[in-house]
């Protein structure tokens, strides 16, 4: 790594990708590396970018807002599942290769972007809205305590990344288990006073591929970029399955 002057550290990084192209003649997995010119302040996602606009416009990933909001650019990188927008590479030992590979568990579309339905099949399952049993007709707002608000204020920064369930050896097995996503979803609702649907989402969680099946490894909460603490609110949803206490 070499300081320059201005004190902007610049330096290159040799980032080495696995790539996939579903219209190759014989479609299969490969490693390519690329050296790519960096700045202290860039992330994994600028690098990607350069490659990119700069060498190989095939390159093909998502992204979208560039600040950690949108969730679309989770993917594994030096076998951890992280944002590539809010990982700096200078965090990442620079002077090595960096690994860079598309969430595992999830089948690849191109390179780094991965068939995202599965996961989102499993967060409608468990219905992310509000339910009310309709019966009484509100005259007012639903009126909320701040300490209400705040047993289920941690599951409310899900951004759906998928980096939680993406890490999850159970999901990993066979895809079937629903995941640490949505179940974090499920207890934001569950454990909101104004929802009225929890016994219903309890019931859909009960199913074999539900809580159940995580075995509390806490690589969900590990790889969460948001902080939240992934399977505290797991076992609060087991917990509540066994007393219905919600
Ligand atoms: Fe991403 Fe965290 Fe939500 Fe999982 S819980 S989808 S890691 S933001
Ligand atoms: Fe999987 Fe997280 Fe449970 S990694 S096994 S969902 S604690
Ligand atoms: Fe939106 Fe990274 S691009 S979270």
């Amino acid at each position: 790594m070499t300081a320059t002057a201005d004190a902007v550290t610049q330096f290159t990084v040799t980032l080495k990708i696995e790539r996939f192209n579903p219209d190759a003649e014989n479609p299969q997995s490969y490693w390519q590396e690329f050296q790519v010119p960096a700045e202290g302040t860039d992330r994994l996602l600028d690098a990607l970018h350069k490659i990119k606009w700069d060498e190989d416009g095939s390159l093909s990933f998502r992204r979208s807002c560039a600040h950690g909001i949108c969730g679309s650019d989770a993917m594994r990188i030096n076998g951890r599942n992280r944002l590539a927008c809010k990982t700096l590479l200078k965090d990442l030992n620079p002077d090595k290769p960096i690994t860079v590979e598309p969430l595992k568990g999830l089948p690849v579309e191109k390179d780094l972007i991965v068939d995202m339905e599965p996961f989102f099949a499993s967060y409608r399952e468990i219905m992310p809205f509000l339910i009310t049993d309709g019966t009484e007709e509100p005259t007012r707002e639903r009126v909320q305590s701040p300490e209400q608000r705040a047993i289920f204020d941690d599951t409310t920064k899900c951004i759906l990344c998928a980096a939680c369930t993406a890490s999850c050896p159970v999901f990993w097995a066979d895809g079937q288990y629903f995941g640490p996503a949505a179940i974090v979803n499920a207890h934001r609702f569950i454990f909101d006073s104004r929802d009225e649907g929890g016994d219903q989402r309890l019931e859909i969680l009960n199913d074999k591929e539900g809580v159940w099946r995580c075995r509390t490894t806490f690589n969900c909460t590990e790889a969460c970029p948001r902080g939240i603490e992934v399977t505290k609110a797991i076992a609060e949803v087991k917990r509540a399955m066994l007393t219905r206490a919600f």
